[in-house]
């Protein structure tokens, strides 16, 4: 399926997501959300980005295999990487000689998917996927949305939000069939443990997980050039460089 964010918007989102997420890198926080997972060897990346966290993966000695559907923040990826002089591929099949492998693809593709569990990876992470959205999208994941659990109400009241839980859900469930752990990163404007919050409890108990584990820093987060940072209680906060809890949630 080609993913159908025009050319125009997903140049315009790697340039934003590279200083949103060089401000990250410079503060350290790449390197916490690296310090969760160091048992885990073999990791996916959903989406990749800019590359800056898939350099901390590399750095802290992790094998990698990155998934995104834009075709630019790839470029900068591998631009980044092997100018750090790592080897990078662009096939699954040479995972075991390469540092890095590479894929442009979509992580609610199933037949992705099944490829992705067979390499068996140990855990699947996904770092602040929250900001990708542009309505132009919304023809080709109203489907999987819906197939996922929501109503066509709830998807146009929040749009974003839905895209990223539907992002999410996949990623535990290709973890799933991969007997895999699953890593994620949130940008929340709250403090969450299992108690108060419903969504990674549900996922937690719908996919079987048996333990999660939250963990969370405070920290700063650029949000500029009309990219929105929205928080789990769907506030829009549209200021420059906003206070935020960089949440880090461990399932396996
Ligand atoms: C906000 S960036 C985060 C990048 C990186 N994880 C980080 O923390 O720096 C989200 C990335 O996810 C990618 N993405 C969005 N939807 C995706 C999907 N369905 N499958 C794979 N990648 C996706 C976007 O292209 C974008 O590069």
């Amino acid at each position: 399926m080609e993913h159908i964010m025009s050319k125009e918007n997903k140049i315009k989102y790697a340039e934003l997501w590279k200083s949103s997420a060089r401000h990250f890198e410079v503060n350290g926080l790449y390197d916490w959300m690296c310090k969760f997972i160091r048992k885990y060897p073999k990791v996916v990346e959903i989406g990749c980005g800019t590359g800056q966290g898939t350099l901390a993966l590399l750095k802290a000695g992790h094998k990698v295999i990155s998934i995104d559907t834009n075709e630019f923040c790839i470029e900068e990826t591998k631009r980044k990487i092997v100018e750090m002089g790592y080897t990078v591929e662009t096939s699954l099949n040479k995972i075991e000689s390469s540092d890095l492998v590479i894929i442009r693809g979509d992580i609610t593709d199933d037949i992705l998917c099944n490829k992705l569990s067979k390499i068996q990876p140990d855990l699947f992470l996904c770092w602040n996927i929250g900001t990708y959205w542009s309505e132009e999208m919304k023809v080709d994941y109203l489907d999987k949305m819906q197939i996922y659990g929501l109503t066509e109400d709830q998807i146009n009241n929040n749009p974003q939000t839905s895209y990223s839980e539907l992002v999410i859900w996949q990623t535990c469930k290709v973890a799933k069939i991969s007997n895999a752990a699953v890593h994620l990163i949130e940008r929340m404007n709250v403090i969450i443990n299992s108690n108060n919050n419903h969504f990674y409890e549900l996922l937690k108990k719908g996919f079987n997980f048996k333990n999660t584990k939250y963990e969370q820093i405070e920290a700063k987060t650029l949000s500029i050039g009309g990219i929105p940072l929205i928080g789990i209680d769907r506030v829009l906060v549209p200021d420059n460089e906003v206070s935020i809890f960089l949440t880090s949630i461990l399932m396996k």
